[in-house]
């Protein structure tokens, strides 16, 4: 119903531009931005079938997308040359997964260029680029030849998991190589990390980066220190996991903290805890986003107000979800599962405490390792709802950590966390478990009022986000809260992130912060039941310090 409405509005404005697909000027203040939430074909001969396979059905949401009057669309993480065993170390395969890609300096339009050696998925792409007179980002393997004989790869390549942005000619005019794998180590990496950016006719200027590289600084955070860059395409195969990295709530969360706008596709596979794709306007919050239980084909499609000194008004009468059929995209029919499996932290290692099944407000502080949070909460139990009826609820805990976490036993990360969650019942082993997807969930406790408040490092080997997750999986909108940092002196900064709306299906409230320099160590190295002596942590600092540069 929703749905049709905004498809009604969207219509309207469409016709009162006079055009079925009209490209935004450069002196209008929205732009009209869609991403992909996609389940791709993963079978076939061989890499090259597969892929363009895939390029055909993307094909079709360009088509789609420019009905809309779309300007510009973005694909997810590793849908185009799918089915490839990124985990596995052995490179027999990848050749067939992947293509040359010319570098932007050429100008290439690999569009009916018979010499051109790109692979026909995105010959595919460049020409539906040139007739939809659209901005296209696809995100595929690429492959080049290596010729220094002392230090090349025994089978002559590099492999890069690589963006590719074409123009509204077909022509290619950025790339960028993701250079924070995750569990990927067949490919390579460049000496250091890319800054992606191109500029539009429509005078924004965008940059670029994958997946698992929203975690660090490079090239994520360094990116936006280069000129004029406002807006960020984000192609991502995410593997959710609860209660802190789900992926809306990552990809909301960092637009909000930096305030761009932010354009996220996602590979659509809820077996593994995959999916989630948006378009969010950095403080002034989502403008629409998606997180699809099962193997999903979404196009998310909104209009895209511009930062130019100041931004424009959300218009939300603008956005629009189009969900492709069976007989549109022929993949969502081999569809097995029916709710994202997502993973879960390992809690234990948290200082926890429980919030009671009763009406209270609580004031109090909490620490780990050092990290120390303030809680100022209230909460609203209506114990008459769980009396009556036989249904699922959530408890909650407070929960502090400040040390290292792994992803998957993959990589390791430095993380800060003063943060409320969800648990299933009055233990610390039950926080971050999701109640099953059939299960009718009541919520009898409202948070009326939360305030959280911490010193957090304001050095450049530090960064913090609001991460806020609602049971359906989803963060809650930036008008639910305020996140402020105010300086405490010159290496602290107070963070103050206040709920100013009640919320009683909540799962997460977290200021989630990173501590770069602590990366890379085991989860061993900084429990907090073992301090190192401040010697040793000091030289271990200046090692990582230098390897960082
Ligand atoms: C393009 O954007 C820049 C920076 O945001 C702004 O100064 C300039 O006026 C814009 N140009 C047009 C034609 O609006
Ligand atoms: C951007 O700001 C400049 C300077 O204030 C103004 O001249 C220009 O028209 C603005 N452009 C848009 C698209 O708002
Ligand atoms: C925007 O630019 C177009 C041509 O470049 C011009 O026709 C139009 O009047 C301009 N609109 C505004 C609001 O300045
Ligand atoms: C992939 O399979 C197709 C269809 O069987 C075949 O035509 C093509 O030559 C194969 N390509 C490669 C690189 O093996
Ligand atoms: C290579 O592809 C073949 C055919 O799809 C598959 O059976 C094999 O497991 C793959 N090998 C690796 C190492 O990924
Ligand atoms: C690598 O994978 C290919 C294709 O699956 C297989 O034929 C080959 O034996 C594998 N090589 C090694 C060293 O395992
Ligand atoms: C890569 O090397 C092969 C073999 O030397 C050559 O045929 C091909 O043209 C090269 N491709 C590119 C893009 O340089
Ligand atoms: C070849 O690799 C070596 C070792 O990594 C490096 O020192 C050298 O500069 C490289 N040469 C070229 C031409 O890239
Ligand atoms: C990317 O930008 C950052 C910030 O301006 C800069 O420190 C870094 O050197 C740049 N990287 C490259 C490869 O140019
Ligand atoms: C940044 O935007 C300003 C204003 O539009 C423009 O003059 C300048 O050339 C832009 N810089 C870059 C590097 O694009
Ligand atoms: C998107 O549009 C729908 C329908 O008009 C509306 O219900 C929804 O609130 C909008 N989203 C936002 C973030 O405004
Ligand atoms: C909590 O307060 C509400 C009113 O704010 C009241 O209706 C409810 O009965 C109270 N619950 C308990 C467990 O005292």
């Amino acid at each position: 119903m929703q749905l049709r409405t905004a498809y009604l509005c969207f219509g309207l404005l469409l016709l009162l531009a006079g055009s079925s697909h009209q490209a935004t000027l450069a002196n209008a203040t929205y732009y009209v931005g869609a991403v992909a939430e996609y389940y791709p074909v993963t079978s076939g001969t061989n890499g090259t079938v597969i892929s363009t396979a895939n390029a055909n059905n993307y094909a079709t949401f360009v088509k789609k997308a420019s009905s809309y009057s779309a300007d510009i669309i973005v694909f997810p993480e590793g849908t185009l040359t799918a089915g490839l065993q990124e985990s596995s170390t052995n490179r027999t395969n990848y050749t067939s997964y992947s293509s040359f890609i010319p570098n932007e300096s050429e100008g290439v339009i690999p569009c009916g260029n018979a010499s051109s050696t790109v692979i026909e998925a995105l010959k595919i792409m460049s020409c539906a680029a040139r007739n939809y007179s659209m901005y296209i980002l696809v995100n595929v393997n690429e492959k080049e030849n290596c010729t220094n004989a002392t230090s090349c790869p025994s089978d002559g390549y590099y492999f890069y998991s690589t963006n590719v942005v074409f123009n509204r000619s077909g022509s290619i005019i950025s790339k960028y190589r993701k250079y924070n794998l995750f569990n990927q180590p067949g490919f390579d990496i460049t000496s250091s990390a890319q800054n992606a950016t191109f500029v539009s006719d429509f005078n924004v200027t965008f940059g670029h980066f994958i997946g698992f590289d929203i975690t660090y600084r490079y090239p994520a955070l360094s990116l936006l220190e280069n000129v004029n860059v406002t807006d960020i395409l984000f192609p991502s195969r995410w593997y959710s996991q609860l209660p802190y990295t789900t992926a809306v709530q990552v990809q909301a969360a960092w637009a909000h903290r930096n305030n761009v706008n932010f354009l996220a596709a996602g590979y659509s596979d809820p077996s593994t805890g995959s999916g989630g794709a948006g378009l969010y306007a950095g403080n002034s919050g989502i403008i629409i986003s998606a997180f699809s239980e099962s193997p999903s084909n979404l196009l998310l499609v909104a209009r895209i107000p511009k930062i130019n000194g100041t931004r424009a008004a959300i218009n939300s009468s603008s956005n629009l979800t189009y969900k492709f059929d069976s007989t549109e995209i022929t993949t969502r029919n081999v569809l097995l599962s029916t709710h994202q499996v997502v993973s879960r932290e390992n809690i234990s290692p948290y200082t926890t405490s429980l919030i009671g099944l009763n009406n209270a407000t609580y004031n109090q502080t909490i620490c780990n390792s050092g990290l120390c949070c303030k809680f100022n909460v209230s909460v609203v139990y209506n114990s008459t709802l769980v009396s009556s009826s036989n249904n699922s609820y959530y408890r909650y805990r407070f929960a502090v950590f400040n040390g290292v976490k792994t992803y998957s036993n993959v990589i390791t990360n430095g993380i800060q966390v003063c943060s409320i969650i969800a648990c299933i019942n009055d233990t610390q082993d039950s926080c971050a478990y999701r109640y099953d997807t059939n299960a009718t969930l009541i919520h009898p406790t409202n948070f009326t009022f939360i305030s959280i408040t911490g010193n957090f490092s304001n050095q450049t080997s530090y960064f913090q986000l609001p991460y806020t997750l609602a049971t359906n999986l989803l963060p809650l909108n930036s008008s639910s809260y305020s996140f402020a940092l105010t300086n405490l002196n010159s290496t602290y900064n107070t963070i103050g992130f206040n709920l100013t709306s009640p919320q009683s299906s909540l799962f997460t409230y977290a200021i989630w912060g990173r501590n770069f320099a602590t990366d890379g160590l085991s989860i061993a190295t900084t429990s907090s039941a073992v301090r190192p002596i401040p010697m040793i942590l000091g030289i271990v600092m200046i090692i990582l310090g230098v390897g960082n540069m």
